[in-house]
């Protein structure tokens, strides 16, 4: 998660028995680099030794050059960590190749497995026979941040990539709108392999969220969490490739945009805002879970509770067949 997943949260993750992403993002050489050794520092990994976590990329950052992608990148892979995340790019497969041809000049043993965010069946078809993508994260509608604006509901993309994707397709492992081991539950047993949570981690005081905005998280309701490119105009990220929208609460801002308002206007306001760190102006992602989250826990409790939830539901679930 961009700006909001750093070394802490990813490695707390980790230790809670999840895997860990920090979202590269908009992060300098030298930011990226520091995250990636606090991670290490955390989990008490010799600085040789492969680290148990992943890096989220977005793809097009990592093609505008004065980003220096292909640094960005190789600080990963130096660090060995033993995933990659990669979405919302126009050339993703430029990325994937570096990554393997870097790891086949290094004769690196245990690749970096390649996890690619897809929003519909033909993406995922792409993913898996093309790119021979080692995970594939089916992102729903109901996701925070940055997502398809095509709309189709988790369930429904899951179910439909299933359905179309060879018997030894890479995992589909599920994303957007989950918030506990109930979720967790249902998705395995439709077939994905696991789950991604994003929301729920902002709410722990590991993320890089601030007071304010988790505090508006957790008054949020469903209905707060909105589609929206209101953001991005608002602080000028317009890179995105085409198709792509963000889901975050709905404030002043978005109604601003929405309204017509001229851009540098709704610029200005948001960028005084910023400096009062208003929640009625800034930007704070949340999925459509938002509404069932109410408290701030350690990331490494959530990872425990959603196991034990999901393990409960599991068993619970077992007992509806032996009554046949
Ligand atoms: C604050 C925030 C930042 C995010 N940044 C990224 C990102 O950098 N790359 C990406 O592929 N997805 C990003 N996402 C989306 C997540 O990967 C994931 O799909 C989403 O959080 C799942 O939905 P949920 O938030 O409802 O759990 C972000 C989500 C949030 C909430």
């Amino acid at each position: 998660m961009a700006g909001a997943s750093g070394g802490s949260l990813a490695a707390q993750v980790t230790l809670g028995g999840g895997f860990g992403f920090l979202g590269a993002g908009y992060e300098t050489i030298e930011k990226h680099r520091s995250e990636l050794s606090i991670a290490r520092s955390i989990l008490k990994v010799d600085a040789q030794a492969p680290l148990p976590i992943g890096v989220g990329y977005l793809g097009w950052l990592l093609d505008d050059p004065k980003n220096k992608g292909q640094e960005l990148l190789s600080i990963a892979l130096e660090n060995r960590v033993q995933a990659i995340w990669l979405s919302f790019g126009n050339d993703l497969e430029k990325w994937i190749q570096l990554i393997r041809n870097t790891e086949s000049n290094r004769e690196v043993k245990e690749k970096t497995k390649i996890f690619i965010v897809v929003s519909s069946v033909q993406e995922a078809l792409v993913a898996a026979n093309k790119w021979k993508a080692d995970v594939i994260v089916a992102q729903g509608t109901e996701a925070g941040g940055h997502g398809s604006t095509s709309r189709t509901p988790l369930l429904t993309l899951v179910s439909s990539i299933l359905a179309a994707i060879p018997q030894d397709c890479p995992p589909i492992v599920a994303a957007g709108g989950l918030v506990n081991g109930g979720h967790l539950a249902s998705l395995l047993t439709l077939g994905a392999s696991g789950a991604v949570f994003g929301t729920r981690f902002l709410l722990s005081p590991e993320s890089q969220y601030t007071d304010v905005q988790r505090q508006a998280l957790i008054t949020a309701s469903t209905s707060d969490s909105v589609r929206t490119m209101a953001f991005d105009y608002a602080r000028n990220t317009l890179g995105w490739p085409r198709g792509i929208d963000g889901r975050g609460l709905h404030n002043s801002t978005v109604e601003d945009f929405e309204k017509g308002v001229d851009v540098d206007v709704v610029r200005s306001r948001y960028h005084e805002g910023a400096k009062r760190n208003d929640p009625d102006r800034i930007v704070i992602w949340a999925g459509a879970g938002v509404g069932m989250m109410d408290k701030i826990q350690p990331a490494k409790e959530i990872v425990e509770e959603i196991h034990r939830e999901c393990t409960e539901i599991l068993r619970a679930a077992a007992t509806l067949l032996s009554e046949e």
